[in-house]
């Protein structure tokens, strides 16, 4: 029988742990093939939660609730990565398969054994060390193992700069994150890089141009994200070689994002994985050939990768909560840069907004990177989610 024929006849049944942006997204693309979705999420507004064939409302991180949820779905995938491996694990040996598998997702949760990896895999990455506690590691830093500058990073947990400070001076030892972590050499980069690659069960592989990532210092958030990445085209090589080989060690089934760090001096050096669609991916839903989330899906049913070419260049920037507000959604300024050329505005329908929440992303086109690049900075400058004046509050 034909592979995809038999996806629809069977009605097959896609289980997403979390429903964010990420799952709705992935949702929309699995509705392509009609595949019917179910979602698990605590919050029951959660931007997938209307679009899926059955939503629960629970804890992905809760075993007893991922296993109520995943019982009799033919197969599970995630949006997040804090799921629970116990519950996955537990689900795998009553024949619900998992992608990612759960133990790539167990190293993954811990940024220590993720080092790990790379260190034993001869993958680059900056060199570090692992503490305990923050006592061992000022311990460390008193008797001159660990040098300053150093990245302090707590081993579980974190997410978008939290669990990540740059640690300069002796003064702000006093400031350190506490619970198991590593340092980390301060890398001086040069550039941030995101790799999208798709590996599936048939050991067939792909990988995305490199995207150029830009921070906001001072938020430790992406400012925008540009496709192709201005970097040397032997650097691109190299960075998707490093990717590829990454997902093969690891016997990824589906998408790993693989961010990397361009030093200064020129050398590639991982950062950290995410085995699942990814934010550095959204402008790959109309940039490139296949959309990051039709090729997760391609990947974890086994069915023939789809081309990662990119068809034009490409910028992304997240559309976030203003700060000194909180409360019910108010967006300023759509209607306006929807007008700019090749402007593509995503909204996630979440109900509440606060500063910095990922509320929505647009998507600028160009046949020039330069001209996408200003018409994003011009989204960005006009773009603004404040909260409604009713329950808007002054922080
Ligand atoms: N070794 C390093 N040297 C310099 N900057 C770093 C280093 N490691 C991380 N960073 C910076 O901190 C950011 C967040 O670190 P990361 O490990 O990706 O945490 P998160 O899980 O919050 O994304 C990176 O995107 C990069 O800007
Ligand atoms: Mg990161």
């Amino acid at each position: 029988m034909d592979q995809l024929d038999q996806l629809v006849t069977t009605s097959a049944r896609l289980g997403i742990l979390g429903g964010g942006q990420l799952g709705k997204m992935l949702v929309l693309a699995a509705s392509h093939w009609h595949v019917r979705c179910h979602a698990l999420d605590p919050d029951p507004a959660c931007p997938a939660a209307h679009l899926v064939e059955r939503f629960v409302v629970g804890n992905y991180g809760a075993t007893d609730d991922v296993i109520a949820f995943g019982e009799g779905l033919e197969l599970l995938t995630i949006e997040i990565e804090q799921v629970s491996c116990d519950a996955l694990e537990a689900l795998e040996r009553r024949g619900v398969r998992v992608c990612p598998q759960p133990s790539v997702l167990r190293l993954i949760q811990d940024k220590g054994r993720q080092k790990e990896f790379y260190s034993h895999h001869g993958f680059p990455t900056a060199s570090f060390s692992l503490f305990p506690s923050a006592q061992a590691l000022r311990a460390a830093v008193a008797s001159g193992e660990v040098l300053l500058p150093f990245v302090q990073k707590v081993r579980s947990g974190g997410y978008d700069g939290r669990g990540v400070q740059v640690v300069k001076q002796a003064e702000d030892l006093g400031d350190l994150l506490e619970g198991p972590c590593l340092s980390e050499t301060f890398v001086d980069v040069a550039a941030e890089l995101a790799v999208l690659v798709a590996r599936s069960g048939r050991g067939e592989v792909v990988s995305y141009p490199p995207v150029e990532m830009a921070f906001d210092p001072k938020a430790n958030l992406v400012e925008w994200l540009a496709c192709p990445a201005r970097i040397e085209p032997q650097i691109a090589e190299r960075a998707r070689e490093i990717a590829l080989d990454l997902a093969a060690a690891l016997q990824i089934e589906g998408l790993l994002a693989v961010e990397l760090l361009l030093s200064t001096s020129g050398e590639l050096l991982i950062n950290e994985v995410s085995p699942r669609p990814h934010n550095s991916g959204h402008h790959t839903i109309e940039s490139c050939f296949t959309s990051q989330y039709e090729q997760h899906l391609r990947a974890i049913y086994g069915l023939p990768l789809g081309s990662a070419d990119l068809k034009l260049p490409a910028v992304m920037v997240n559309i976030l909560g203003a700060d000194g507000y909180e409360g019910h959604p108010q967006y300023q300024g759509l209607t306006e840069c929807m007008a700019l050329p090749g402007v593509k505005i995503h909204l996630y329908g979440k109900s509440r907004m606060r500063p910095g929440r990922k509320m929505g992303h647009a998507t600028v086109l160009a046949h020039e990177l330069d001209d996408a690049i200003a018409t994003a900075r011009r989204v960005r400058e006009t773009i603004k989610v404040i909260a409604r004046p009713e329950d808007g509050s002054e922080s």
